[in-house]
C-alpha cells in the first residue's frame, strides 16, 4: 500500500494565506487583531512553540506579543499579567503556555483569563461549552488534526478511533470531537491493557502520549490513518514522533510527519480563533 503523508505544513500555509486576507480587512475597518502569549520559566520545547506562534501571527498581520517572566515568577504575578491584558482592548487573544512552573496552580492561572480572550480553549467555559455542543472556542492541536484529516477527505463516520492519550489538551478534547463526527472512540492511556491489541483494531489512531516511537509498525491496522502527535527528542537530539513513521510506511494509507504535521496546524487554529474573536466582536 502507498502511504500518503498527511502535509500539515502545506494546508497551514494555505490557510494562512486567506487568513492574512481576513486580517487585512479588519485592518481597513481599523482593527488589528491582538495576541499576546505569556510564557513563564525556562521550558526549551515551550520556548520553541512561542517563538513559533509569535513568529506565524507576524506573518499574517496579527499584532503579536509575548511577555516572558522567570522561573521564580509567583501565580499572583501571572494572574496580574492575565488581568491586565483581560482589561486591553487591543489585546482579542491571551495565551498562556503550559506547563506552568510546578509552584502555580494552573488551572486557576487559565480562569483568570477572561474566556472571551481564551484563545486556546482552555477555560472551564471554553471546555464545558464544547462538551455541551454549545458554540466555544476549541483547543488548536485536536481541532488543527479534525481540519487536516477533513482537508484529506478521511472518513471519520462508523470508524474505530483509537486516542492514546487522555490530557486535557489534546486526548480529551481529540476524542470528543472524533464522537461528535460519528466515529466509535476508545481512549487508550499508560495503564492500558493490550494497547497494542486495540491499536490493531483502529481504523484511524491518534497518538498524544510523548513516548518516542512507542507506536511501532505492529501496532497498525492495515490501512490506517495515523496522526502523530508527538515531539519528542531522541538521544542524539533530534525531533521525533510517537510513531514510528518509517516502519508505518506501506501500512498505513495515510500518516502525519512530525515535524510538518499536526505542530503547523495547531498554530494555524490558534491564528484563526484569534481572527474570529475580532471578526465576532464587529458583528
Ligand atoms: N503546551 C503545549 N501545547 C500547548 C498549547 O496548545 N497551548 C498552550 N497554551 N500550551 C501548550
Amino acid at each position: 500500500m502507498k502511504t500518503e503523508l498527511l502535509d500539515g505544513k502545506k494546508l497551514a500555509q494555505d490557510m494562512q494565506l486567506q487568513m492574512k486576507e481576513r486580517v487585512n480587512k479588519l485592518k481597513e475597518k481599523g482593527k488589528i487583531p491582538g495576541l499576546t502569549v505569556i510564557l513563564v520559566g525556562e521550558n526549551k520545547a515551550s520556548q520553541t512553540y512561542v517563538r513559533n506562534k509569535e513568529r506565524q501571527a507576524k506573518k499574517i498581520g496579527i499584532h503579536s506579543t509575548i511577555i516572558r517572566l522567570p522561573d521564580t515568577t509567583t501565580e499572583e504575578e501571572v494572574i496580574n499579567e492575565v488581568e491586565k491584558l483581560n482589561e486591553n482592548p487591543a489585546i482579542h487573544g491571551i495565551l498562556v503556555q503550559l506547563p506552568l512552573p510546578k509552584q502555580m496552580d494552573e488551572q486557576k492561572v487559565l480562569r483568570s483569563i477572561r474566556y472571551e480572550k481564551d484563545v486556546d480553549g482552555f477555560h472551564p467555559m471554553n471546555m464545558g461549552n464544547f462538551l455541551l455542543g454549545n458554540q466555544a472556542t476549541l483547543p488548536c492541536t485536536p481541532y488543527g488534526i479534525m481540519t487536516l484529516l477533513k482537508a484529506n477527505g478521511v472518513e471519520l463516520e462508523g470508524k474505530r478511533a483509537l486516542v492514546i492519550g487522555r490530557s486535557n489538551i489534546v486526548g480529551k478534547p481529540m476524542a470528543l470531537m472524533l464522537m461528535n463526527a460519528n466515529a466509535t472512540v476508545t481512549i487508550a492511556h499508560s495503564r492500558t491493557e493490550n494497547l497494542k491489541e486495540l491499536a490493531q483494531n483502529a481504523d484511524i489512531l491518534i497518538s498524544a502520549i510523548g513516548s518516542g516511537h512507542f507506536v511501532t509498525a505492529d501496532f497498525l491496522k492495515s490501512a490506517a490513518v495515523v496522526v502523530d502527535v508527538g515531539m519528542n527528542r531522541d538521544e542524539h537530539g533530534k525531533l521525533i514522533g510517537d510513531v514510528d513513521t518509517e516502519g508505518a510506511m506501506g501500512i498505513a494509507s495515510k500518516i502525519t510527519p512530525v515535524p510538518g504535521g499536526v505542530g503547523p496546524m495547531t498554530i494555524t487554529m490558534l491564528l484563526e480563533q484569534t481572527i474570529k474573536k475580532v471578526e465576532d466582536e464587529l458583528r
